[in-house]
């Protein structure tokens, strides 16, 4: 415990220094953002985010929004496999197939992001958090929890971009 404790409160004393990094930047970029505490633990799971600006911050946001547009699909495609109900089943694939669309989308957003093009970054982000919004408007409730977990992040990843700018 004391171990712990001393070694925080060390991180958090190379977080004052001129340019702050670390759990510092994380806490007070992610209170920029609607879903702070989503955004804390989503770049806290990525070890690198301790060592990163705000740009590497950043990367590392849009970077998280892509592995769960991801997982969020392979779940959505699960539920589509079993699915016997056939307006269900029609509801799902569209849900499906708008985030198995997104997925090249996110992927070039972070190629863009890479040559320093955050706008395009960011419309690749918005677009995924749009596709979301879109497949809830189908009203399926087995899907709504992971549906919120992938709006709040990609919400999160747009209001970092923007301090980008
Ligand atoms: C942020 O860190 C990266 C290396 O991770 C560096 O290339 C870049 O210049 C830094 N940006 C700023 C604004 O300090
Ligand atoms: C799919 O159906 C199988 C067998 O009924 C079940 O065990 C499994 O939990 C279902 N998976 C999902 C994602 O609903
Ligand atoms: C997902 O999109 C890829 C192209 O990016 C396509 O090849 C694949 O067939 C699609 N998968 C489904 C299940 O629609």
């Amino acid at each position: 415990m004391t171990l712990i404790s001393l070694l925080t409160i060390n991180r958090s004393f190379h977080g004052t220094g001129a340019q702050e990094t670390g759990k510092a930047l994380i806490e007070s970029t992610c209170k920029k953002t609607q879903y702070p505490e989503e955004c804390i633990s989503a770049l806290e799971s990525d070890p690198s985010s301790f060592n990163a600006n705000l740009t590497g911050l950043t990367r590392i946001a849009v970077q998280k929004s892509e592995s769960k547009l991801i997982e969020t699909l392979n779940i959505v495609n699960k539920f589509v496999l079993n699915e016997t109900d056939y307006l269900t089943w029609g509801f799902l694939v569209f849900c499906r197939d708008s985030y198995n669309a997104s997925v090249p989308q996110i992927q070039a957003g972070l190629q863009a992001f890479d040559k320093l093009e955050f706008e395009k970054s960011y419309r690749s982000v918005e677009a995924v958090n749009k596709a979301v919004v879109e497949c809830d408007k189908q009203g399926l409730k087995m899907i709504s929890q992971v549906n919120s977990g992938l709006f709040r992040l990609t919400k999160d990843a747009t209001s970092i971009l923007d301090l980008l700018f």
